[in-house]
């Protein structure tokens, strides 16, 4: 066990689960176990275990990383106080799946809960945490390699089979060469910082620390929302007095709001797609294909951002995150505006010409993403035109997408809901996020503009190449808000 940082203080990284802070890119291997209460006392005297076995953040364990959230249905089972289960957002009270949400998220058509292999109806606000297949808790665990990842699951799954919970589903995460996600692009490479932990980069990249973890100030001055006990619920004094009622324990402090989706990846039709679309709209380009394809993400297949490099690739700027759009790519005639990256973050030009407005804005809205691939890529070194020459195996693979922000509303479901999913996002039209994007309300509004000279080209009727799989909303308490689950 190492100590990494220099840490002030005041943030209490050794409560804090530790895959908040950092991603865990030296264990490659992952599972995500998403596991139902059977046994609420065998769960409870499990939980006094695993609570010492958590990796928290402040270490980097050779032999692997553990981390542990719930969902609503699992601490109301578990019989966090009424209170504190009233005094949590609303967003992790109704669950991904609430009708209104599903249209908010695009999730329709074959994208909808009712389709999931997992975690509907259980995130539909509808009372089923009975149901044999709710999901109470994601029991996240990563190692070196896939041999050291089954004997660690072995191990623990012996010990919760054991202890009054069952497992719903088994979902995978692994690493693909190149850092890359399945359409065979560098991912992970944009993050925001958080203030007082790691490594810290520009003002614009760095968020005040209540932007991602409760119980610290976020980018209003304010102490995120956060679920709040009664003293008297407390005997034990586990959990400190909250900053936002003193007469109040703080059931939130050093925890996070996870968002988890399965998104499958449809990779041959991507690839037939530009492939055809390309060769209309860029046959002066070496490679149409790949070059429309950098325009809908906003980084080359090496991760080099096209602001920077808009002609070609260049992976020595593959992991590049230092560059902003106003001075070098205003009207987007480099990184189109309505690109995936630069809807999900648009940096220094959310509001033209107000750069400083803009950051202000946009550091409001960020999310930590921690999210890895899942199932083989459909050819091995994710290869464009091996892809495009190729057969589709049908096979399954996409991402696990997984994101921590204090407020799943401002945050996660804002960029999904209005910067990603929006047709008239900064002044376009009838476009969404052509590579993940739909627009729930319908018809004709998937289409894709690139600003150039002397006219815009335009991409038509984009098909959906992302769709969902599964999900839920889950609380990632700090370590010692779960002793205290325990002890209840
Ligand atoms: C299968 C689905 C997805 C794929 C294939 C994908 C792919 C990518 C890629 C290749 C990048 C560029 C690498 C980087 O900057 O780190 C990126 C960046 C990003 N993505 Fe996604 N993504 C997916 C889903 C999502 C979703 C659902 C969201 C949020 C609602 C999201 C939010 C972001 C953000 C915030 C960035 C960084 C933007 C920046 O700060 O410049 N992505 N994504």
């Amino acid at each position: 066990m190492q100590i990494k940082h220099h840490i002030p203080p005041t943030i209490e990284m050794n409560d804090i689960q530790g895959i908040v802070v950092r991603g865990y890119g030296y264990m490659p291997s992952a599972y995500y176990l998403m596991l139902s209460i059977t046994n609420v006392n065998a769960c409870k005297s499990w939980l006094v275990q695993v609570a010492d076995q958590l990796t928290h953040g402040l270490e980097k364990p050779d032999e692997g990383c553990l981390n542990l959230a719930f969902s609503n249905y699992g601490l109301k089972i578990l019989g966090l106080p009424e209170e504190a289960q009233n005094t949590f957002v609303r967003e992790f009270r109704e669950g991904m799946a609430k009708d209104y949400r599903q249209r908010m998220l695009g999730d329709i058509d074959q994208s909808a809960p009712a389709n999931w292999d997992y975690g509907y109806p259980e995130q539909s606000g509808k009372d089923t945490q009975a149901s044999e297949n709710a999901i109470h808790l994601c029991l996240m665990v990563f190692a070196a390699d896939d041999a050291a990842l089954d004997q660690r699951y072995q191990q623990i799954r012996a010990s919760y089979d054991t202890h009054g919970l069952r497992e719903v589903a088994k979902l995978e995460g692994k690493t693909l060469p190149g850092r890359k996600e399945h359409f065979g692009f560098r991912d992970g490479i944009s993050q925001p910082m958080i203030e007082g932990i790691g490594k810290q980069s520009s003002e614009g990249n760095t968020c005040k620390t209540g932007e991602f973890i409760l119980g610290y100030l976020n980018e209003y001055e304010q102490y995120p929302d956060t679920p709040l006990v009664s003293p008297q619920h407390d005997q034990k004094n586990l959990l400190p007095i909250s900053p936002l009622d003193p007469s109040k324990k703080d059931f939130g402090k050093n925890g996070t709001f996870m968002v988890f989706r399965t998104l499958e990846q449809d990779v041959k039709n991507f690839w037939d797609f530009v492939n055809e679309e390309g060769k209309k709209i860029y046959s002066d380009k070496e490679d149409p294909a790949v070059f429309l394809a950098s325009k809908m993400v906003g980084r080359w297949p090496s991760g080099a951002p096209i602001t920077k490099c808009p002609f070609h690739d260049n992976p020595a700027l593959s992991d590049d995150d230092n560059f902003y759009y106003s001075k070098d790519d205003p009207d987007g005639m480099k990184c189109p505006i309505g690109s995936h990256l630069r809807r999900s973050n648009a940096r220094d030009t959310f509001i033209k010409d107000d750069v400083k407005e803009s950051i202000r804005v946009t550091k409001r809205n960020r999310i930590i993403r921690r999210g890895r691939p899942y199932g083989n890529p459909l050819v091995p070194d994710l290869n464009p035109q091996e892809v495009i020459q190729g057969k589709n195996d049908e096979q399954k693979r996409g991402l696990q997408f997984i994101c921590f922000n204090s407020s799943i509303a401002r945050q996660f479901e804002l960029v999904q809901q209005s910067w990603v999913n929006d047709p008239k996002f900064l002044g376009l039209y009838d476009d969404s996020d052509p590579l993940i994007g739909h627009d729930p309300r319908g018809f004709q509004t998937n289409n894709f503009t690139i600003p150039d000279t002397p006219v815009r080209r335009r991409v038509m009727n984009i098909p959906r190449f992302v769709r969902t799989k599964g999900g839920a909303y889950f609380f990632m308490p700090g370590i010692k808000a779960i002793k205290y689950l325990a002890s209840i």
